[in-house]
C-alpha cells in the first residue's frame, strides 16, 4: 500500500492514488505525488502519462481516518458527492473545459534551477572518445527516448524517425560511413535523426486521428486544421521545400536530446560527419520514406579525452542576442 500525504485548502489527509489504465492496472509507482488544491492532480510521474489516454480515470481513495470535510477538495464536482467520498473516480481528460482541470497542470513538476541548467550546458561538450564500457542505465536511456518523442515540431507534425542502433556490428560498420570517427561504435547508443522525405495525405491524417484519439475529439473537429496542414505541405508553393522542412524539425528534435541528455548527466556527440546516403542504406531508411539527417552518439566521456577540459568557445552573449 502507497501512502502519501496531500495538503489541501482546508484539511490535511492521507490518501492512496492509482490510475485505471490497461497499461497500469491498478499500480502506483512510487513516485507518483499529488497535490490536488481545488480538485486538481498536479503532479504525475512521467512514465504513468506516457500512456494515459482520453478515456483514463484516476481513482483516489481515501484513508478511512481522513478528515470527512472535503468540500474544498472536490469543489469541481461538489453537486456529485454531497457526502464525502471514500473513492472518487475523476475524468483525466474532461470533455468540458475547465480553467483548473488541464492535463499540463498534471506534469507540473520541480523545474531546474538557472544555475543547474547553465551548469550542464557547460558541462556538456560534443564528446570525442567515449568509455565504451560505460553503458547509459535502460531508465535513464527510456527517458532520453522520451525526450526524443516529446519534441516539438512545426504544426505536431513530428516528420521523423529516431533509429536507435544498439547493435554493435551495425554501430561498428558505421565507423567507415563517419569519416572514420569512432563515436558510433564507442558511445552506448547511437541515434540517427531520419526525417520525412516527403508528405501525403496519410501523414496528415495519422496525425489527425491521433489527435483525436489522444484528446478526445472528433476528427470532424479538426477538418480546417487537416487542410491548413495539406495545403502548406501536401500540395505546397512553389518554393517551399518539404524535404528541408522536416530536415529542420529532425535538428530540433536533435538539440531537445542533447540538452535532455545534458540535464541528466548523459554525454552525447552531435554528428554531421557523416555520409547520409550509405546511413540510409544500412538502416534500410528508403524502403520506409525516410533520410538520414543527422545522428547524436550518447554516452559516458572516456576519462582521456582531452577534448573534456577545453574551455568552451563562444561569442561573447552581446554579439548573438540582441535586445530591442
Ligand atoms: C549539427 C552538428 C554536427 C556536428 N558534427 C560533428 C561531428 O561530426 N563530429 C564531431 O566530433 N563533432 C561534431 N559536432 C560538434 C561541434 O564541433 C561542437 O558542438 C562545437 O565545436 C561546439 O563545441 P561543444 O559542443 O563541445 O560545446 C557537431 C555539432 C553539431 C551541432
Amino acid at each position: 500500500m502507497y501512502r502519501s500525504c496531500f495538503t489541501f485548502p482546508r484539511c490535511r489527509l492521507f490518501s492512496r492514488i492509482f490510475t485505471q489504465n490497461a497499461n497500469h492496472p491498478n499500480t502506483c509507482p512510487p513516485r507518483v505525488l499529488a497535490q490536488f488544491p481545488k480538485g486538481v492532480c498536479h503532479l504525475m510521474s512521467p512514465s504513468m502519462m506516457q500512456d494515459l489516454r482520453a478515456s483514463d480515470r484516476l481513482v483516489f481513495t481515501l484513508d478511512p481516518s481522513a478528515p470527512r470535510s472535503l468540500g474544498p477538495f472536490f469543489s469541481p464536482s461538489r453537486s456529485r458527492f454531497r457526502r464525502p467520498p471514500q473513492r472518487a473516480i475523476i475524468p483525466l481528460f474532461p470533455r468540458r473545459k475547465r480553467s483548473n482541470y488541464h492535463p499540463r497542470e498534471i506534469h507540473r513538476v520541480q523545474s531546474a534551477s538557472p544555475q543547474s541548467l547553465i551548469q550542464q550546458l557547460h558541462w556538456r561538450y560534443a564528446v570525442k572518445r567515449f568509455d565504451p564500457a560505460k553503458k547509459i542505465p535502460a531508465d535513464t536511456w527510456a527517458a532520453l527516448e522520451k525526450a526524443l518523442v516529446l519534441t516539438p515540431s512545426s504544426f505536431g507534425l513530428q516528420p521523423w524517425r529516431f533509429v536507435v542502433v544498439v547493435d554493435q556490428a551495425t554501430r561498428e560498420k558505421l565507423v567507415p560511413l563517419s569519416w572514420k570517427q569512432t563515436q558510433p561504435a564507442d558511445c552506448s547508443h547511437f541515434v540517427v535523426f531520419a526525417a520525412r522525405d516527403r508528405m501525403t495525405e496519410d501523414d496528415i491524417d495519422r496525425l489527425i486521428s491521433r489527435t483525436a484519439e489522444v484528446r478526445g475529439v472528433g476528427v470532424e473537429t479538426l477538418a480546417g486544421y487537416r487542410k491548413m496542414m495539406i495545403g502548406t505541405l501536401v500540395t505546397p508553393a512553389a518554393g517551399f521545400d518539404v524535404k528541408h522542412w522536416a530536415a529542420l524539425q529532425a535538428y530540433i528534435a536533435l538539440g531537445n536530446f542533447m540538452t535532455a541528455a545534458a540535464m541528466i548527466g548523459v554525454d552525447t556527440c552531435p554528428m554531421e560527419g557523416i555520409e547520409p546516403a550509405k546511413y540510409d542504406e544500412l538502416l534500410g531508411l528508403p524502403n520506409e520514406g525516410y533520410s538520414t539527417i543527422v545522428a547524436c552518439a550518447a554516452g559516458y566521456r572516456a576519462a582521456d579525452d582531452k577534448y573534456a577540459t577545453l574551455p568552451k568557445v563562444r561569442f561573447r552573449d552581446e554579439e548573438v542576442i540582441r535586445r530591442v
